[in-house]
């Protein structure tokens, strides 16, 4: 029999199907009208190419500079620039739901799926997972893990001081990796894993973590590729729990709960706080949120607070007058080594460089989006979105609005959080304030970053450190800077000399 002419029936059909399928897409209702580029109008596998490439954070840049404030960045996917657009897409107002690109996020575990706060789409869900554990992360519980830090700060040193003596360059973003996450996993667990005593990733550990981000940043862009992935049956059935720190996580608890790894009599760690937050809610905490909570703890923390400790740092020795300044500031306010947070926290350059960094170079590059409710959604430049389509705001492109953050955005220029000769208070106060309501480096509204006191902490404390023990330098002064975004922008291969003060 010749199956020939069904074949090409059948391919036909299938051809004249996804053609279709592209047509619809590019003329979605609602969004049809809105700027971008060509090819993203008709799928998605624009923006997913364009994450493999890992500069969606200048593509993003790129693009809003050359269509405006509001770019259709994929069939159904906008994103919006206007920093005045902040309260409306991720405020509380709306309280609008996360989009489907938050699905890879989820932790596949023994047959379920975690209930991670981060990945939660649903916006009461999410209030009633944070609930329990809101209060765990207030600037006050968190000053409670400063000797945590104190101890990984002094870990770093030691393992730092061996490239002083050899005069050796020291690739500095490898090792804010291995403090980040010592000290998280310490903090949530009282687990040492020890990445900064080996000088080196553990178990494969930091490399699988890099990998699930990356397979965040890509497949979010089509999500429904991780059903056919990581969520894959066949694989499931395979591998329960395709995750080593999840893994770990689960053990931790089981252990601390069955009283063979008893924490009682110490100062409570994250896990022992979220222990009690079961305690007091027992309606809403199971010992799967227990898993969830502590994972959530340490994927949330460790990429994004390493990131940013070396873009700080590769910031402030690239421009030697910033360097020289923050340096002379921490120096004459004489703190002992670990700087204190109380001292630290009141150094107005160092504050200063440390929010110009985190506004010109986020560690978020990716959109920070939300589905559009049922009754539509009206941005404040009077652009509407149909129900049902998904809004964005990425911090990259809002850091760069002039009217909020002077004529020029893509400077590093510290002084713009400082009160300028002859800039009167109120009007101080009033562009400081501005500047503060557009800057998303930790989110905003009710999904913004829980852990923000905990991630300010240590920022402060380990660069005034390392400035106040080493004096540094770029190996190459002049080499360009290598970044790569996955779910956190990174700058790669760092190479800087250390000298001891
Ligand atoms: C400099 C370091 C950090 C940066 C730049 C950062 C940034 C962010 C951002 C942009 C979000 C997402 C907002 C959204 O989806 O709309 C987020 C969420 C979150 N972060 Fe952080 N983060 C940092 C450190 C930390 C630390 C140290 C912790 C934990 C101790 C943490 C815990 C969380 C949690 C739990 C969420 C989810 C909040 C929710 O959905 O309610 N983060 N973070």
């Amino acid at each position: 029999m010749d199956y020939f002419p069904f074949l090409s029936a059948a391919a036909a059909v299938g051809v004249a199907g996804l053609a279709l399928r592209l047509l619809l897409n590019y003329f979605t209702p609602g969004l049809a009208s809105i700027p971008g580029p060509v090819l993203a109008r008709f799928s998605d596998l624009w923006r997913f190419l364009d994450a493999c490439f890992g500069q969606h954070h200048n593509t993003i840049t790129r693009l809003h500079r050359k269509y405006g404030p509001v770019v259709r960045i994929g069939p159904n996917v906008v994103s919006v620039s206007d920093p005045a657009a902040i309260d409306a897409v991720l405020g509380l107002k709306t309280n609008l739901d996360k989009s489907d690109s938050v699905k890879p996020m989820m932790n596949p575990y023994n047959g379920e799926v975690l209930p991670m706060l981060i990945s939660a789409m649903d916006s009461e869900a999410h209030a009633r997972i944070k609930r329990p554990i809101g209060s765990i992360y207030s600037m006050t519980t968190s000053l409670d893990f400063e000797h945590i830090i104190d101890d990984n700060i002094n870990q770093l040193l030691t393992g730092l001081r061996p490239y002083v003596a050899s005069n050796k360059a020291c690739k500095i973003d490898d090792w804010m990796a291995y403090f980040a996450f010592d000290f998280i996993l310490q903090a949530t667990f009282s687990r040492r894993w020890g990445f900064m005593e080996a000088g080196g990733d553990i178990d494969g550990m930091l490399a699988m973590l890099d990998l699930q981000f990356l397979y965040i940043a890509t497949i979010g862009a089509m999500p429904w590729l991780d059903n056919l992935l990581l969520k894959n049956p066949l694989l499931l059935m395979l591998v329960k729990t395709p995750n080593t720190l999840v893994d770990f996580a689960s053990d931790q608890v089981r252990s601390r709960l069955s009283g063979k790894n008893s924490h009682a009599g110490k100062q409570p760690d994250y896990l022992a706080r979220f222990i009690a937050a079961r305690e007091a809610h027992p309606e809403h905490v199971s010992d799967l949120q227990l898993t969830t909570y502590a994972t959530t703890n340490v994927l949330a923390a460790s990429d994004t607070t390493s990131a940013t400790l070396t873009t700080i740092i590769y910031h402030i020795l690239k421009h030697p007058g910033v360097h020289e300044k923050v340096r002379t500031e921490i120096e004459a306010a004489g703190m002992s080594s670990p700087a204190p947070y109380a001292e630290v926290s009141k150094l107005p350059y160092l504050n200063a460089v440390i929010l110009e960094v985190m506004r010109v170079f986020p560690t978020t590059g990716i959109e920070l989006e939300r589905k559009v409710g049922p009754g539509g959604l009206i941005l404040p430049s009077g652009q509407s979105l149909p129900a049902g389509s998904v809004v964005g705001l990425n911090a990259w492109a809002v850091h760069r609005d002039q009217a909020v953050f002077g004529d020029d955005p893509d400077q590093f220029r510290p002084e713009r959080w400082l009160q300028q000769v002859g800039e009167s208070d109120a009007s101080f106060e009033r562009r400081y304030k501005g500047m503060q309501r557009a800057n998303l480096a930790f989110g905003a509204g009710p999904r913004a970053c829980l852990g923000k006191n905990l991630a300010i902490l240590q920022v402060y404390k380990v660069i005034a450190t390392m400035l106040q023990v080493f004096d540094m330098e770029l190996v190459d002064a002049e080499k360009p800077m290598k970044t790569w975004s996955t779910i956190s922008v990174k700058i790669l291969n760092v190479e800087i000399r250390l000298r001891e003060i």
